[in-house]
C-alpha cells in the first residue's frame, strides 16, 4: 500500500432535482464507500465527503414543471438523497449542499481569485433569447428538430434519440420550452476558462504522468486531447446559482459545473474547518473523485484545469469512473421514470441493505456498461450470499453450538489440507487489498466469495459430522479452521456487506479490535515475493478467534428471496414503462396567442345527438343530426373510428354552430362537433358537466 499521509474522497454531488437510483450507487457510492471503508478498517487518515449538487439548469426545469421555486425542489430532494444514502450505509462523513453560505463564499473566492489573476477570457457571443419570458435561454430550453437525423424533439444540447450533442444554433426550427416562441439571438458576454492555455500542462499530467488510470478514463482523456481543448464558458444567464462576483455581472451566474466540484472543498472546510486545508493542499495527500463516466471531463480536465489556474491545490490523483448500468437492457433515465428508486428498495426490501450493496458491486459497470435485473437480483442472493457465504457461516456456527456448546475448540495436529486453506486466507486477503488498492472492487468481491467457497469446500471435504464420534481431536481442528475462516469473513467483508458484517461480528462475539491488520500475511511481504516466503515458512498462521472464546447464537445471515417478491418488482417495472409510453406521446406546442375578441367570434353551443348513421365508403365519417337549440341541423364528423352510431345517439354535445358550412363527401355538414383528444389518439366527447339546455352558449 503506498503511503500517502490522508486521503481525501470524493463521491459525484447528485443533482437535487430527483431521488437517488441504483445507477447512481453502483456508479460512484458503492465502490466510494468500499474504497473508505477499507482505509479506515486500515487505520488510514481518510474524510470521505459528498453533497446535493442544486444549481443548474436540470433544477430550473423541474421547479417550471411543477410550479414551485428552484429553492423547493432543491429542499425537497437534498434531504430525501441525504437519508437513502444513509440508509443504504453510504459513511459520508459529510453530505453537503451547495446552496448553503460556506459554499457560496468559498465558489465565490475562488472565481474571484482567477478572475484577479487573469486567467478567464470574457467573449461577447450570440445566445438565444425567449423575448416573450425576457430571458436567455440555457441549451436544454431549446427543443427543435435535431440536424443529424431529424428527430423532432431534440434538446438544445443533445439529441435523445441520436444521441449527438448539439449546440442549440444548431437546431432546425428552434422553439423556446418557456414560451413555445422562436427564440431570437442576442449577443451576451461571459467567462472563458482557457483550456487550450492548459492543454500542454494536462497532456503531460494525464497522459504521461497517469497512465494508470483505468482504461476507460484514460482513453476518454486522450481523446478530448487529441480532439483539442476550447475556452468553456463558466458563467450563464440565468437566475438560479452563484452570482458571478465581478462587478456589473448582474443576471449572470457561475456555471453549475464550475460550482460544483468546488463543493467538494466547501464540504471539507465544513467537515474540518480548523484543518481542513490539508486534505486540499498538502501533497501527501491522496484526492480521489469517484463519478460516473458523463462527469469524466469535468473531474479530469475542467476542474484539475481550475485547481491548476488557482495555483495551490492539489489534483486529483485518480478518478476511477465508472460505465452506466442499465436497468433490464434500458438506460435508466430519471426523467422516464425508468429507474428502480433507492428510497423505493428500502421500503420495499427492509433489512436487505447488503443485497443491493452486494449486487451492485458483483455486476458493476467497472470496464463497460452492465445490466441490471430482477432475476440477477434474485440469483445472487440466492447462489451467493445465501448459498455461499450464509450456509458456509451458519454450518460453522451451528456444528460449533452442537459439537461445543458454541465455545471455539482448540486445534492440534494440522495437516496439508488445513495449512492450504489457512494459506488462502493470507492469499485471498492480500489479493482483496491489491484488488481495492487499484479500484477492482469487483474482483475483490468475488475473492470475498472465494475465501467462503474455500470454507465451505473444505467443510464439506472434511466431513467432520461424520467422523465425530471416531475422531474428536480431529473434529475440533477442522472446526477452529472453519471459525478463523468465518471471522476473517466477518472482518473482510465489512467494506462491501457492513450491515452483514457486524451482524457476523456480533454472532461471534467478535470484538471491534479485531482489526483488518491484526491477521493475514504481514505488511512487509510484498504480494509479489509472497510464494517464495510461503515456500519458506510453509505455513502463515491466521488465528482470530483463540480456544475457549465463546460465540453467540447462531441466526441466518440472508434469506432466500421468493419469485413472487421478484414477479412484484417486475410488475411495478412493467408499470412504469406503460406509463411512460402515455407520457410520451407528443404533446403538441402551444399555438400563437388570440385575443379575447378572436375567441369570442366563435358560437359553441350544447346540444343533442338525434340520429348518426357511418358515411358511407369511409372509415371516419359519421353523420350526425344534431338538436342545437336553435334547429335542427347536419354535421359530418371524424369518429367513426372511435364510436358505434347507437353509442352517440342521445349524447349531449359541444357545437361549433357559425363553422362556415362545407360539404363533406357529398353532404353538407353545418358546424363541428369538439372533441378531446387523448394520448393514444382516441377521441372523445366535450360536454358540459352538469345538465344544460340546448342551445346553452359556452363562454
Ligand atoms: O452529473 C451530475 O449528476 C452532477 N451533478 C455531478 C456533479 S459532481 C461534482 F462536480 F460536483
Ligand atoms: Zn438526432
Amino acid at each position: 500500500m503506498k503511503d500517502y499521509k490522508r486521503y481525501t474522497v470524493t463521491s459525484a454531488l447528485p443533482y437535487a432535482n430527483g431521488p437517488l437510483h441504483i445507477g447512481h450507487l453502483a456508479g460512484v457510492y458503492i465502490p466510494a464507500d468500499i474504497y473508505v471503508r477499507y482505509l479506515r478498517l486500515r487505520g488510514r487518515d481518510v474524510i470521505f465527503v459528498g453533497g446535493s449538487d442544486e444549481h443548474g439548469v436540470p433544477i430550473t426545469i423541474k421547479a417550471k414543471k411543477e410550479g414551485v421555486k428552484p429553492q423547493d425542489i432543491v429542499d425537497k430532494y437534498h434531504h430525501i438523497i441525504k437519508e437513502s444514502l444513509k440508509k443504504i450505509g453510504i459513511s459520508l462523513d459529510i453530505y453537503s449542499r451547495t446552496s448553503n453560505k460556506t459554499h457560496y463564499e468559498t465558489a465565490s473566492a475562488f472565481f474571484k481569485k482567477l478572475y484577479d489573476q487573469g486567467e478567464f477570457i470574457e467573449k461577447t457571443t450570440e445566445q438565444y433569447f425567449d423575448e416573450e419570458a425576457g430571458q436567455f435561454l440555457a441549451d436544454r430550453y431549446i427543443t427543435g428538430t435535431c440536424p443529424r437525423c431529424s428527430h423532432e424533439n431534440a434538446y438544445g444540447d443533445q439529441c435523445e434519440k441520436c444521441g449527438s450533442t448539439l449546440n442549440a444554433t444548431d437546431l432546425i426550427n428552434p422553439k423556446s420550452m418557456l414560451s413555445g416562441q422562436t427564440p431570437v439571438k442576442r449577443s451576451t458576454t461571459h467567462w472563458y476558462l482557457p483550456l487550450d492555455k492548459y492543454e500542454p500542462f494536462l497532456r503531460q499530467w494525464i497522459l504521461e504522468e497517469h497512465k494508470e488510470w483505468k482504461t476507460n478514463v484514460y482513453g476518454q482523456c486522450k481523446s478530448w486531447l487529441d480532439s483539442g481543448l476550447q475556452p468553456r464558458a463558466v458563467s450563464r444567464d440565468l437566475d438560479w446559482g452563484i452570482p458571478v462576483p465581478v462587478e456589473g455581472a448582474g443576471g449572470k451566474v457561475l456555471y453549475v459545473w464550475f460550482d460544483a466540484p468546488i463543493g467538494y472543498i466547501s464540504a471539507t472546510k465544513e467537515l474540518r474547518p480548523d484543518d481542513w486545508e490539508k486534505y486540499w493542499k498538502d501533497k501527501d495527500t491522496r484526492l480521489v473523485h469517484f463519478i460516473g463516466k458523463d462527469n469524466i471531463v469535468f473531474h479530469c480536465i475542467v476542474f484539475p484545469a481550475m485547481l491548476h489556474a488557482e495555483g495551490i491545490f492539489i489534483l486529483p490523483d485518480n478518478v476511477p469512473a465508472n460505465e452506466f448500468l442499465n436497468l433490464e437492457g434500458e438506460k435508466i433515465s430519471t426523467s422516464r421514470n425508468w429507474a428502480v428508486w433507492l428510497h423505493e428498495y428500502l421500503e420495499d426490501f427492509p433489512g436487505k441493505e447488503d443485497v443491493l450493496r452486494y449486487v451492485l458491486c458483483a455486476n458493476a459497470p467497472e470496464t463497460k456498461d452492465n445490466d441490471f435485473t430482477w432475476k440477477d437480483f434474485q440469483t445472487r442472493n440466492n447462489s451467493e450470499l445465501v448459498a455461499i457465504l450464509g450456509n458456509f457461516v451458519n454450518r460453522t456456527l451451528v456444528l460449533t453450538h452442537n459439537y461445543y456448546n458454541g465455545i471455539v475448540p482448540k486445534r492440534s495436529v494440522i495437516n496439508e489440507t488445513d495449512q492450504n486453506v489457512m494459506m488462502a486466507v493470507g492469499f485471498l486477503k492480500r489479493s482483496i487489498e491489491d484488488n481495492l488498492e487499484n479500484f477492482k472492487f469487483r474482483e475483490a468481491l468475488r475473492e470475498l466469495m472465494n475465501l467462503a467457497r474455500q470454507g465451505n469446500k473444505y467443510l464439506a471435504d472434511q466431513e467432520p459430522w461424520k467422523i465425530y464420534k471416531s475422531d474428536p481431536e480431529r473434529v475440533k481442528t477442522i472446526l477452529n479452521i472453519s471459525l478463523q475462516i468465518t471471522a476473517a469473513l466477518a472482518v473482510l467483508s465489512e467494506p462491501f456487506i457492513p450491515f452483514s458484517s457486524v451482524r457476523l461480528r456480533n454472532m461471534i462475539n467478535l470484538s471491534s479490535d479485531i482489526a483488518w491488520d491484526s491477521f493475514g500475511i504481514p505488511e512487509e511481504y510484498k504480494s509479489e515475493s509472497i510464494p517464495a516466503m510461503i515456500r519458506h515458512d510453509n505455513f502463515i498462521d491466521c488465528v482470530i478467534l483463540h480456544p475457549d472464546h465463546p460465540i453467540g447464537k447462531a441466526e441466518l445471515l440472508f434469506e432466500k428471496i421468493e419469485d413472487d417478491e421478484i414477479v412484484k418488482q417486475i410488475q411495478k417495472l412493467e408499470e412504469k414503462r406503460n406509463s411512460n409510453q402515455i407520457k410520451n406521446m407528443k404533446v403538441n406546442p402551444q399555438k400563437p396567442n388570440i385575443t379575447f375578441d378572436d375567441f369570442s367570434k366563435m358560437d359553441i353551443r350544447t346540444g343533442t345527438v338525434l340520429t348518426a348513421e357511418k358515411v358511407a365508403k369511409t372509415k371516419k365519417l359519421m353523420k350526425l343530426t344534431i338538436d342545437t337549440g336553435i334547429d335542427t341541423r347536419t354535421v359530418v364528423s371524424g369518429i367513426a373510428e372511435y364510436y358505434e352510431p347507437e353509442q352517440v345517439i342521445g349524447r349531449e354535445v359541444s357545437i361549433l354552430v357559425n363553422l362556415e358550412p362545407r360539404e363533406l363527401k357529398g353532404i353538407l355538414s353545418q358546424g363541428m362537433i369538439l372533441m378531446a383528444q387523448d394520448a393514444d389518439g382516441r377521441l372523445s366527447f366535450v360536454s358540459a358537466n352538469d345538465k344544460v339546455q340546448n342551445g346553452g352558449e359556452i363562454k
